[in-house]
């Protein structure tokens, strides 16, 4: 062999052992997919976003066993059919609210209609009613649509979870966490839901943002605290120790939900993120995906808050693409991957 020729042998060689390493195949040739524990939110709002089901042979190629869809669009409830390794979680469209709430009839011809035709073939797993609605105008509904489904699914011993999504604007007072307690129309709102929820042992759905605490008081919301980068605990609350801002918004929650005796309810975090533009240098691919990774090693760690340091964090991401039909700024740039050619905006998994 001359020069060139060991050269091309050793860069063969070599490019099949790096493709090995980066792609390493099963025996029947297939890619090992590596499972996530985190989950991802698809929302539709864009006009540019690839087809439904582009997006599902997306999720499992990447290795997505979760995602949250905020209606039942019935393309992408076709396109998950027969992928029972997805469990989806369906959202009832909050305009749908005041006529479910006002007729039993409505919630079965509701669910008879979004939800019945793909029960054999598509993972439902949980029915959330309305997103971050309480408090709120049409807050008083959530209840009797939540206990309408909770029927429904019982009485047909249907394995599908009913619950609701709400932010953290329900929170009066956030800090320290064990000062957590909820607003006055929280009380009247989400209490009762969250008393049904626990009779029912089901999880709360909650949206926490660090981006926002951060960008509403950056002089005293230090970047790293709030991107899951601190290394040392920022303050003490009691016995416990808080060195991220998520830790101490979702243990506010906790101890609020506490002081109205609700003990023990399980919480999954249905959405949290950070944009990668929209508003100048805190909104970068980079500390969106330091945020991002650092969430889903959270996640992958199994452990849990210092309220809750035995039960690890359940959470789904928001979102799987940038959506231009959101408003303009952050708002549109919360996505994972660019919808034109589903490339990642920041290396994540
Ligand atoms: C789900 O199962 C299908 C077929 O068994 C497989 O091709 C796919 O990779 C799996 N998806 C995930 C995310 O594990
Ligand atoms: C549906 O999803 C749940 C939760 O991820 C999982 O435990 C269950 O095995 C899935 N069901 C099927 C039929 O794959
Ligand atoms: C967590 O688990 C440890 C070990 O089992 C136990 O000692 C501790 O009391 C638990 N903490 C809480 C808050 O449940």
């Amino acid at each position: 062999m001359n020069c060139p020729q060991i050269l091309v042998f050793f860069l063969l060689t070599c490019s099949a052992i790096l493709l090995k390493l980066y792609y390493p195949q099963e025996q029947d040739g297939s890619i090992i997919v590596v499972e996530k524990n985190v989950g991802l939110n698809y929302g539709l709002l864009g006009d540019n976003l690839p087809s439904p089901s582009k997006v599902i042979s997306f999720y499992k190629s990447i290795g997505i066993t979760k995602i949250r869809i905020f209606d039942p669009n019935t393309e992408v409830l076709n396109a998950l059919r027969g992928n029972t390794n997805i469990s989806v979680i369906v959202g009832v469209k909050d305009q749908d609210l005041a006529a479910l709430a006002a007729r039993e009839e409505a919630v079965k011809d509701w669910f008879a209609i979004n939800i019945e035709p793909y029960l054999a073939d598509v993972n439902i797993t949980t029915i959330t009613v309305g997103n971050e609605v309480i408090p709120g105008p049409i807050g008083p509904h959530v209840l009797p649509v939540v206990q309408s489904l909770t029927n429904l699914v019982k009485s047909r011993n249907l394995p599908i979870l009913i619950s609701t999504v709400v932010d953290m604007s329900n929170l009066q007072q956030s800090y320290p966490p064990s000062a957590g307690m909820f607003k006055p129309q929280a009380r009247e709102q989400l209490v009762p839901v969250l008393k049904f929820l626990s009779q029912m042992n089901t999880p709360i759905f909650v949206t926490i943002y660090p981006y926002f605490a951060f960008v509403s008081d950056p002089d005293h919301v230090s970047l790293d605290y709030a991107i899951f980068e601190n290394k040392y605990p920022v303050f003490e609350d009691g016995l416990m120790k808080y060195t991220h801002i998520f830790d101490a918004i979702f243990d506010a929650f906790v101890w609020a939900m506490e002081k109205e005796g609700v003990m023990d309810l399980p919480m999954v975090v249905a959405e949290t993120g950070w944009p990668s533009a929209g508003r100048g240098k805190f909104t970068t691919p980079r500390i969106a995906g330091t945020y991002n990774r650092n969430f889903v090693k959270h996640v992958e760690s199994g452990k849990g808050t210092p309220k809750r340091p035995n039960s690890s964090i359940d959470g789904y991401l928001f979102a799987t693409f940038n959506e231009n039909q959101k408003p303009a700024g952050t708002e549109q740039n919360f996505g994972l991957y660019n919808p034109t050619n589903m490339k990642p905006i920041y290396k994540l998994f």
